[in-house]
């Protein structure tokens, strides 16, 4: 899709972070934008900001949990009444795990919370969006992976890269599957990066709902800010360093123009773990690529 001006824009997980900076390049691009998140005051202070920061732009916000299909239903509704269109739905919102320990001690609860909104998200985003989607004469899917999960494990946070790893693959049939129904509407995997974004990421919990709260006290107890992150990261012997959030808006604006399915930032380290994941699967020998992170999931 090279032309955006006119068209509209939904982002889930549009209050912050990736989607709050895709949303404003998009605005900047004129687009119309509906910036979709379950943060309420954050999504009202984004939107507020955004409208001050582009100057023009048509941008609104709708309340919505991504893990509820009938919360994505109504969205979708309100954006694709009176024969409304959708062209670039990014299908963004993500969260970390809250997981802590080993695999054998983490809580149902954070599987359930974590599955829930990262790829269950996607899945009713898809229901909800592309039957009628389908049919445009242009339209643009966007999922957000992880290089954590997408590319390859980071073996400390199995739940949040797991969910990734569903993303591609939901992502990759549904670009099959849009070829094969003759749709025009395109589907691509975002890969942010290539290093960290310093994105509320770091701080997933406060969106954690009570009914899947934890339920005994962790065994190593999760950062509260990305500065005690931060901390824990220098105490592994690992220096943080980011990617910013606008260069990925960027990089969206760029595969949206020539329709690249893979926006998969260049990085020789992202390329060398693709490279040793695919050589141990043809070599049939242990996945030996596997390296951990930090002991916990944000
Ligand atoms: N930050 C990174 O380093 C990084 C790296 C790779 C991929 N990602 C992915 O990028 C995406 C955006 O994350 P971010 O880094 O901008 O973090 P962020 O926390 O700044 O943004 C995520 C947004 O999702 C929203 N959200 C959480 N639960 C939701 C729900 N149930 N329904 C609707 N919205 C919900 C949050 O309120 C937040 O606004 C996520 O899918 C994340 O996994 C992030």
């Amino acid at each position: 899709m090279r032309e955006l001006q006119g068209r509209v824009a939904v982002v889930t997980g549009g209050a912050s972070g990736i989607g709050l900076a895709m949303g404003e390049r998009f605005a900047a691009e004129g687009m119309t934008v509906v910036l979709a998140d379950v943060e309420e005051a954050a999504l009202e202070a984004a939107v507020v900001g955004l409208a001050q920061r582009v100057p023009g732009a048509r941008v609104s916000g709708h309340r919505c949990d991504v893990s509820s299909a009938a919360s994505v239903r109504v969205l979708a509704d309100s954006v694709l009444a009176d024969g409304g269109e959708v062209h670039v739905l990014c299908l963004n919102a993500g969260v970390g795990s809250g997981a802590t320990g080993r695999m054998w001690e983490y809580e149902e609860n954070d599987w359930a919370w974590a599955l829930g909104v990262n790829v269950w998200g996607v899945i009713h985003g898809i229901n909800a969006f592309l039957p009628r989607m389908v049919g445009q004469a242009e339209g643009h899917v966007i999922t957000t992976s992880s290089g954590n999960g997408g590319i390859a494990p980071l073996s400390s946070t199995p739940v949040y890269a797991l969910t990734k790893a569903a993303v591609v693959t939901l992502t990759e049939c549904l670009f099959a599957h849009l070829q094969d129904a003759g749709s025009a509407v395109r589907a691509s995997v975002l890969f942010p990066g290539p290093k960290m974004l310093r994105t509320g990421l770091w701080t997933s919990g406060r969106n954690r709902p009570a009914v899947l709260a934890k339920e005994r006290p962790p065994a190593t107890p999760t950062p509260a800010t990305v500065e005690d992150w931060e901390a824990q990261m220098r105490a592994a012997g690992m220096e943080p360093d980011y990617t910013p959030v606008e260069f990925v808006a960027a990089m969206v604006i760029e595969a949206l123009g020539d329709g690249r399915f893979w926006i998969l930032p260049a990085s020789e380290d992202g390329d060398r773990r693709i490279q040793a994941r695919a050589r141990s699967m043809l070599d049939r020998t242990d996945p030996d690529y596997l390296r951990p992170f930090l002991p916990t999931d944000p």
